[in-house]
């Protein structure tokens, strides 16, 4: 019998965190994931103030104004709020860096155990490094690591359907579009329509990296 895919292990530890994945080459670089750190917060803070209008259409509504949650102290209660998370096994927040460089983040949240074995996932990539298969990688990445190490079942994602970049993102992995959650999330103080995608692991049985490299659109670095 293998180890159980609904317990932290005898450690204490929770499968899959923390870890660094794998590269994968594509048109804009070299993308990996690794887990976020205290020194991401500079660039973190001079990139979400300066991509405000790339960034702020797609994120949920909060308290504070976007240069109050972006400032460089806003970073270390976020950080240990996410390592938190972590560390009970609700959450792995990675940093995706680009040829070295802290790009984005591409996050898994909710993790639900027990019969479920789901969670969600949450990207954005820096307005610079976009366009050139950044967020696929990452997201092929993540989910693989997910469905294996983690040892989910069923991963979702939830876009507003004017997110056409977005949901290309998901399309290209294969991505089932499974339906419309009405008023679902409040993003820019209204409650916003969302498409749901979700993944399972029947559905990539060998991996979304495997799917990207076989489709020509990433190699192994
Ligand atoms: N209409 C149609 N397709 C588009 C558009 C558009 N307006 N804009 C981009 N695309 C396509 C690109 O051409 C590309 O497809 P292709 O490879 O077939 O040419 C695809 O969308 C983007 O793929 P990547 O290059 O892998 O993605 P990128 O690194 O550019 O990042 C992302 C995409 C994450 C959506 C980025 O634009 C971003 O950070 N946006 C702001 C934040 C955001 O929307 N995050 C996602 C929220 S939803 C969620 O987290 C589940």
């Amino acid at each position: 019998m293998g180890p159980p895919r609904t317990a932290p292990d005898v450690g204490g530890r929770h499968p899959g965190w923390p870890a660094r994945l794998g590269t994968l080459r594509v048109a804009a670089g070299t993308v990996t994931l690794r887990p976020i750190r205290m020194r991401d917060g500079a660039a973190w803070s001079r990139l979400r103030l300066r991509d405000v209008h790339h960034l702020q259409p797609w994120e949920p509504t909060s308290p504070g104004t976007w240069v109050e949650r972006h400032s460089l102290l806003a970073w270390p209660p976020q950080l240990v709020s996410l390592r938190a998370m972590a560390r009970h096994g609700q959450a792995l927040p990675f940093a995706i860096m680009l040829d070295g460089r802290f790009c984005g983040q591409f996050t898994v949240g909710n993790i639900v155990r027990g019969a479920l074995l789901s969670a969600w996932i949450g990207y954005w990539v820096a307005s610079d490094a976009i366009g050139g298969g950044v967020a696929t990688a990452a997201t092929a990445l993540g989910v693989d690591h997910c469905l294996g190490p983690v040892g989910l079942h069923r991963v979702e994602a939830t876009v507003r359907p004017e997110n056409l970049a977005s949901r290309r993102v998901l399309a290209k992995l294969g991505f089932r579009e499974e339906g419309l959650h009405e008023r679902y999330l409040e993003v820019g103080g209204s409650w916003r329509d969302h498409l749901v995608y979700a993944l399972t692991v029947e559905d990539a049985p060998d991996g979304l990296v495997t799917r990207l490299v076989r489709a020509g659109r990433a190699q192994l670095a």
